[in-house]
């Protein structure tokens, strides 16, 4: 798992820092990010489209994991951005990222979004909906201020990956449906609006995706219907938006591709269905988060109570769960895990996971093979990087864990850990 090591005391080494160490820094459990293994993925991105000579902006999907630290590390190696939020722009603002940079996505940004995105000059609104449309209309004219727009459209592909994380699908509730005329309609009302300068489609088919046949059929639709619209409207985009969504490996069992072919397998779609039509070729931009944080992001627990049901199972419980990862509790993820002081001791058990919160369903792995642990070991749960931090929560008033990143030997605090007073900061009395 990235750059993951053992040292001579048998501990799990991340970035070049033990992970038992980091543990007596900061506590458990703890969120602990490869940075390297994120700026090797940026830059592989980069270069693919380096290579195939293709115009790109690269944007890092925020809602993956976000952060001042993690934000100037992507201005640092040179992506753009896609926040979804008042909140991740407010973020990536304070932590100076360049705001011609950021793309704003989302299906019902509101009011006061839209004003603070266009005040703070982002580079373009991704335009989910008719209300949406008319909205930025309204604001862009009111403070005559031009804003460059992506329209959200769904190409109606069905990418296989778990029903909750599908967006590209006809029945969904983001964008405007390329099939049934709402899309056209909304290239017209973008060409008529003053102040909307329309520079291109966007569509994102889902997320943790393991083939390239969704991204390649996405991609033809969206240029042959822009060819229609540039006979009817004179409308050429320059730039097609291909989301995020590339899979990454979180087990034996999942076969990614590597993240420069879904790029290139698209790319090439793209080429071909523009050439057949005489058409200029568009900049590709694409929005992954997943496949930039997933894997180089850990999680570091302390095992403490276990319970034996015998013959069926041994429960050991962390001192987290789904308040710092929900993924297998929503969506029935799976993570590999280790014991992180024990790191090079062959599996000689079978054991549970579970987390601390009063609820069954709060297990982080089932069935894992695991050496003899006892209390006071660290597990180290794989491949947390995207949506775990960014998905946490205050179930049963548990702190928010703190986030550090490693690198060349070093640690640093990015996330300080929640503290009980953080956790009441909003409250207020009842008398
Ligand atoms: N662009 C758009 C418009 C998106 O909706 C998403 C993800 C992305 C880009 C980035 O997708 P990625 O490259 O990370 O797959 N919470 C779920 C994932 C939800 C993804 C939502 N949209 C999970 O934990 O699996």
């Amino acid at each position: 798992h990235g750059s993951a090591e053992v040292n001579q005391n048998g501990e799990l080494m991340i970035g070049g820092v033990s992970t038992v160490d980091l543990a007596k820094q900061y506590g458990t459990p703890l969120y602990i990010y490869d940075t390297a293994l994120i700026r090797e993925r940026a830059k592989g991105f980069k270069e693919t489209f380096k290579e195939l000579g293709v115009k790109a902006e690269v944007a890092y999907a925020s809602k993956a994991f976000s952060c001042m630290a993690i934000f100037q590390l992507m201005k640092e190696e040179g992506l753009s951005l896609d926040v979804v939020s008042g909140g991740e722009l407010y973020t990536a603002l304070k932590a100076q990222f360049p705001s011609e940079r950021i793309h704003f996505n989302g299906n019902n940004k509101s009011r006061s979004e839209l004003i603070t995105a266009i005040e703070n000059k982002v580079g373009c609104i991704v335009v989910d909906n008719f209300h949406e449309l008319r909205l930025l209309s309204e604001i862009t004219a009111e403070k005559k201020r031009k804003m460059k727009v992506l329209l959200r459209v769904t190409p109606g592909i069905e990418a296989h990956t778990h029903d909750y994380i599908l967006t590209g699908q006809e029945d969904s509730k983001f964008g405007f449906d390329l099939q049934n005329g709402q899309a056209e309609k909304a290239v017209k009302l973008s060409l008529e609006s003053e102040y909307i300068e329309l520079i291109g489609l966007h569509c994102h088919i889902g997320s943790q995706i393991f083939e390239t046949t969704g991204f390649i059929l996405a991609a033809r639709k969206m240029i042959e219907k822009a060819a229609e619209w540039q006979t009817a409207y004179g409308f050429t985009p320059d730039v097609i938006n291909l989301g995020g969504g590339f899979g990454i490996r979180y087990t034996q069992e999942d076969d990614p591709i590597p993240p420069s072919q879904y790029v290139k397998e698209m790319i090439l779609a793209v080429k071909e269905e523009v050439s057949r039509r005489g058409m200029e070729m568009p900049e590709i931009w694409i929005e992954p988060g997943r496949s930039l944080v997933g894997d180089a992001g850990t999680s570091l627990y302390t095992i403490g109570s276990s319970k034996e049901v015998p013959g069926i199972r041994k429960y050991l419980a962390v001192d987290g769960g789904m308040s710092d990862n929900i993924r297998p509790a929503l969506y029935r993820a799976k993570y590999e895990a280790l014991i992180a002081n024990k790191a090079d001791a062959a599996p000689e058990d079978t054991v549970s996971i579970a987390g601390k919160c009063c609820e069954s369903g709060d297990m982080l792995i089932w069935d894992l093979p695991l050496p003899i642990a006892e209390a006071g070991d660290l597990l180290a749960v794989f491949c947390t990087g995207a949506y775990g931090y960014s998905m946490a929560n205050n179930y049963n008033r548990l702190p928010r864990p703190p986030v550090v990143f490693v690198e060349n030997g070093k640690a640093k605090l990015v996330i300080r850990r929640e503290t009980y007073q953080d956790l009441a900061a909003l409250d207020e009395y009842l008398t």
